[in-house]
């Protein structure tokens, strides 16, 4: 019994940052992101009588403690669903570097959940996927719908997942991820996340979700890149505000990401347009309306640091193989 899936890693342009529900990662808010042609996770899972044990193998190196239990938790969820009980052998990889602030657990818990349900023999929806995906990891949830996506908080778990809102050729945009730092980060999401009640800028940030969601899809129908793009900058470093002032604080930038800020708004000074955004880690995503990418990926390659630029278009969810 055995599957393979495709998921793509996402950014999110309003972010998630903050658990209503901490064992279900059921979020303090909901959240908007588009999924990455470029940076993805290939999972195959494989059941089989003849494994004593579950193995996790990532790059094709046998992954032991907690990264691999948090996986076979996972496939516990799934085996309890499909009423099984057969262990694993997974084999996964990555198109891009491993906790460095692009969401390898996003694209990793979308791919596993697809391809352990089917290898288990499930045929699950959408929105089951997506449900299930989130469990494992948050905004994996949002890796499992197409192109651009919302993802609703709930006070009930079965009302928390993500839908598409638009198809990933609905708008000609995309996201230069600038790599500035590939080590793996001190301070995981999962445990950044229980931190965030502790800033005292908390509160305020989670009553301006509502206004800033209502922004960004407004802009988003539109396809009003100005506005789109000033509303997912600031909300940007409104998180940063939140992680920078919780206790113990979280600095999650390298003087690289502040010098390709500092691009961005020189770009723009010059009439390119182009926002950036950050997730839990040093990299830095710059969105910009695919006519201008080339131009961009090409100043940004020469800030001081930087050490590549990947560029990403809006992609499909996560798919069998
Ligand atoms: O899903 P997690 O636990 O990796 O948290 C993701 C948190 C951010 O990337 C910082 C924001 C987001 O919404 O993707």
């Amino acid at each position: 019994m055995k599957a393979t899936a495709q998921a793509p890693s996402n950014i999110a342009f309003i972010k998630y940052w903050g658990k209503r529900d901490e064992k279900l990662r059921i979020p303090a808010n909901s959240s908007i992101s588009m999924n990455l042609s470029n940076t993805y996770t290939t999972t195959t899972v494989d059941f089989d009588t003849s494994y004593k044990v579950d193995t996790f193998f990532l790059e094709g190196k046998r992954v032991t403690g907690e990264e691999a239990l948090r996986v076979f938790k996972h496939l516990d969820r799934l085996r309890n669903l499909a009423k099984m009980n057969l262990r694993a052998k997974v084999t996964s990889s990555n198109t891009f570097p491993k906790a460095s602030g692009i969401a390898s657990s996003a694209s990793g818990f979308a791919a596993l959940t697809l391809a352990a349900s089917r290898a288990a023999g499930l045929t699950l929806n959408t929105k089951d996927l997506s449900i299930l995906a989130r469990i494992g990891s948050g905004s994996a949830c949002r890796s499992i719908p197409d192109g651009f996506v919302e993802w609703k908080t709930a006070s009930d778990s079965n009302k928390s997942y993500a839908v598409s809102l638009h198809p990933p050729d609905y708008w000609a945009i995309c996201d230069l991820v600038a790599i500035v730092g590939t080590k793996t980060k001190k301070v995981s999401s999962s445990e950044g996340h229980a931190l965030a009640e502790s800033s005292p800028f908390y509160k305020t940030r989670l009553q301006s979700m509502p206004k800033k969601i209502r922004e960004i899809k407004t802009a988003l129908k539109k396809r009003d890149f100005t506005k789109f793009g000033e509303v997912l900058e600031a909300e940007a470093v409104s998180m940063h505000t939140v992680m920078m002032t919780s206790n113990p604080p979280l600095f999650y930038w390298l003087p690289a990401t502040l010098k390709v800020m500092q691009e961005v708004w020189s770009l723009r000074d010059r009439g390119v347009e182009c926002y950036f955004t950050i997730d839990a880690g040093p990299n830095i995503h710059v969105i910009c309306e695919f006519k201008n990418a080339k131009g961009i990926q090409t100043a940004l390659s020469k800030v001081k640091g930087v050490k590549s630029v990947l560029l990403n278009k809006p992609a499909p969810g996560a798919r069998l193989i």
